[in-house]
């Protein structure tokens, strides 16, 4: 199959996934409404073209949480990436480490975190919920000390799990799922022997590791349902910057009056983002939330987004509607089923030519130079 931009490699991924890991990755929450929102309003977001501005150079680099960084780009945290490829965490940190971004390793992953620090030639970025087993937690903060993490991303939409209606009809969840999951993977042999076989074990590598014993994906959805806690406030954050020492990005902000909440409790950062229209369906876009969100923020704390990222002309948008850099999620999910780390580095090098081309065209040299003066409305054409 030909990969010729970052989305053929959606297709790829489907042609190579059993149905219910595609579905799980691709799917939203409900009626998906959030999840098409994201992708259509960011499309209308209109890059203004400018010419005869001597661009003979475009610098894509970035400091970002006082880290360098290749280009504006950070892999987020994508639960169950190691069944998308054998050991997928490892191979995607790789492909970030040699592209030089950072990447974020999934409480729910298949590989624990000890074995992606090992594999990984720069520091790793660790996503925690807020979950009621506040013993996992202090666990796990811990052992990312221990390894080295220098950033902790905080996803804080998930007070409750939203409902995904494609699972039970994929194979996720619903009856027969254990059955439906084996013949899926009877009929993609490729994946059936380089993750379904070669690829074990096939746990959550960082709950496993803190319970002490192993933990299968048909555990997953029964201790992450039971775990999630509805009941956290921001005063519950307290605890966790008293235990941990490095920074903290809060994820998953979507409304100013939040983001306000976020830069008093003393985040480093935030991810505005709806998580990929997987948690509200039928609220804002990423893309329409972002411009309250940034005035809100000012320049006090670095404001990354998330959400409908599927080129590097997307990474423009947000850039320039105010982002300082973007997380990636379904994006190089699929380029890692679909190729592993070398997917993701292909996928990385597209986005990063449709970034210097696109930069090229709009006269702009530098992503200090990119912001709202770099759009153009509709009627201003006329
Ligand atoms: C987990 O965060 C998910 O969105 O499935």
């Amino acid at each position: 199959m030909i990969i010729a931009s970052p989305r053929d490699f959606r297709r790829a991924a489907q042609q190579r996934l059993p149905r219910f890991l595609f579905d799980y990755v691709d799917g939203g929450a409900l009626d998906e409404v959030t999840l098409k929102a994201n992708e259509t309003d960011l499309s209308k977001i209109l890059l203004r073209q400018r010419v005869l501005h001597a661009m003979d150079k475009v610098d894509l680099s970035t400091t970002l949480l006082g880290q360098d960084l290749a280009l504006p780009i950070t892999l987020g945290p994508v639960g169950l990436s190691g069944m998308l490829a054998r050991r997928g965490e490892v191979q995607a940190a790789q492909a970030a480490a040699k592209a030089r971004i950072p990447y974020t390793l999934s409480t729910v992953s298949v590989c624990p975190l000890a074995e992606i620090a090992a594999a990984s030639s720069q520091p790793i970025w660790f996503q925690l919920y807020v979950l009621k087993d506040r013993g996992f937690m202090a666990d796990a903060l811990a052992r990312a000390a221990a390894l080295g993490v220098t950033t902790l991303v905080f996803t804080v939409d998930m007070p409750t799990p939203g409902s995904r209606y494609r699972d039970p009809h994929s194979g996720m969840s619903g009856p027969w799922a254990g059955t439906r999951r084996l013949v899926q993977a009877m009929l993609h042999p490729r994946w059936a022997l380089d993750v379904g076989l070669l690829g074990r074990p096939h746990d959550l590598g960082n709950i496993s590791v803190y319970r002490g014993q192993s933990t299968g994906l048909a555990d997953y959805i029964g201790w992450l349902g039971a775990n999630f806690d509805p009941s956290i406030g921001w005063q519950d954050l307290d605890w966790i910057r008293q235990t941990w020492q490095g920074q903290i990005l809060i994820k998953g902000i979507l409304d100013p009056d939040d983001a306000r909440d976020a830069v008093s409790f003393g985040a480093d950062g935030i991810v505005v983002s709806n998580h990929g229209g997987r948690q509200l369906d039928g609220t804002l876009s990423t893309a329409a939330a972002m411009p309250g969100i940034v005035e809100a923020v000012g320049k006090s704390i670095p404001v990354l987004a998330d959400s409908g990222i599927r080129s590097g002309v997307d990474v423009l948008r947000f850039l320039a509607l105010g982002a300082d850099a973007v997380m990636l999620g379904r994006a190089y999910a699929y380029a890692l089923a679909a190729g592993g780390e070398a997917g993701v580095s292909r996928l990385l090098a597209l986005f990063e030519a449709e970034m210097r081309t696109n930069m090229t065209l709009m006269g702009v040299k530098k992503l200090a130079d990119l912001g709202p003066h770099c759009l153009v409305q509709p009627s201003q054409g006329k």
